[in-house]
């Protein structure tokens, strides 16, 4: 264990919603007493963190005057500065007071959808003045229970609206600021707008400015949609569009289950280690966790700190796979250097294909594909008994 300790260069983050959270759930009130941030930055200083995220609620109380306002962002702004974390991204929480009841961008209600804007506008000052690069948009209440309630179209026209007016101020602002956008499928709304990576880029195409907005995959969420994770990664980096990541844990299709990374599927999170160290992804490795409302604050620390070591674990092993001789040897037989090699060769056009020799597709078809022996030895660097 104590062989994993982060580093700067890691680029660990952590919302501080994860370790703040207090385990209120549907059924039940909360189990651990409310955390200052300013404890939490610290805290999370001491365990080797890099940086944080942050919704504005989480530091300064909905509703706080300016006079308080102020008063909480000293506070945090002297806790970064004596701690050396550096703020990565930030966030707005357009969900928990009633008045985000039906959403913020895509609320029915026409106040609602401009005061959210509002508060997203005001809380990307902050964060430019804290020097964060990415901001996270996750429109948790933009969704439905029901199909009557929300005209789908007209929902995604006002995103749009939003996502454009919001690119238009940080360019007029001259922010060095980027939006990713967090899908996720349900909960707490019954179904949500832009409920997967795909359904995110497709919409992200159609903004005035879709080069300063990208994704911010979550584990949970896409498996959550019963999908892999670790493929979503891989298109979203395939399409320049993985400006910052949620890792957490997630048992299958069920509720949010925001588990420790590493915790939940162990082999979908070796595969996202895997596509994000074979594809570059030089972001803030981010946690979105929440500690289950059994632990007391020891226990958000013991799971804060895992999050960091189940990753740099789980990229030794990736690490290892990618480097053993029998695995490139089965990667060979597998035909993944084959994958790699344009169909078409330069110069060649479609009639080239055209007159084409039919190749010996009874052979080929014979020919296993060798995945198994392949996907073996990723088990068993995994289960620890290959390095
Ligand atoms: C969830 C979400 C949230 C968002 C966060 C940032 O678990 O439902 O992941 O935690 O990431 O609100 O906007
Ligand atoms: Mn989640
Ligand atoms: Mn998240």
């Amino acid at each position: 264990m104590t062989d994993y300790k982060p580093v700067p260069e890691d680029k660990f983050s952590f919302g501080l919603w994860t370790v703040q959270y207090p385990g209120r759930d549907p059924f039940g009130e909360p189990t651990r007493p409310p955390m200052d941030p300013v404890r939490a930055v610290e805290k999370l200083a001491e365990i080797g963190a890099y940086g944080i995220n942050f919704h504005d609620d989480d530091v300064v109380p909905f509703g706080a005057d300016d006079a308080e306002r102020d008063r909480i962002l000293d506070g945090l702004r002297k806790a970064l500065a004596d701690t050396g974390l550096v703020v990565t991204t930030a966030t707005t929480n357009l969900f928990t007071h009633p008045v985000f009841k039906d959403g913020g961008f895509t609320s029915n209600n026409r106040e609602v959808r401009r005061y959210a804007l509002k508060k997203v506008m005001r809380n990307i000052d902050l964060a430019a003045e804290l020097g964060a690069k990415v901001y996270v948009a996750w429109g948790g209440r933009d969704g439905q229970e029901s199909g009557g309630a929300k005209n789908v179209m007209e929902a995604l026209e006002r995103n749009r609206e939003a996502y454009n007016l919001l690119g238009e101020f940080v360019t007029d602002r001259g922010y060095d600021i980027k939006f990713a956008i967090e899908p996720k499928p349900n909960e707490p709304r019954g179904d949500i707008l832009l409920p997967t990576v795909g359904h995110a880029m497709a919409f992200i195409s159609t903004l005035d400015r879709p080069e300063l907005v990208g994704v911010n995959p979550e584990i949970g969420h896409e498996e959550m949609a019963g999908l892999n994770a670790a493929a979503g990664y891989a298109q979203a980096l395939w399409q320049g569009k993985l400006f910052h990541i949620d890792l957490n844990g997630q048992h299958g299709p069920k509720y949010d289950q925001d588990l420790r990374f590493g915790a939940g599927n162990v082999r979908g999170a070796f595969w996202v280690v895997d596509t994000l160290l074979a594809g570059g992804y030089d972001g803030p490795v981010h946690f979105d966790f929440k500690t289950p409302r059994t632990e007391d604050d020891k226990g958000v620390w013991i799971a804060a700190e895992a999050c960091m070591t189940n990753y740099l674990i789980l990229r030794e092993k990736a690490q290892a796979f990618r480097a053993d001789p029998e695995v490139q040897s089965a990667l060979a037989d597998a035909q993944l250097p084959e994958l790699a090699k344009p169909t078409i060769s330069e110069g060649e056009t479609w009639s080239d294909i055209e007159a084409a020799e039919v190749p010996d597709v009874e052979a080929i078809g014979a020919h296993g594909m060798a995945f198994e022996r392949l996907d073996q030895l990723a088990l068993e660097h995994l289960y620890g008994v290959r390095s």
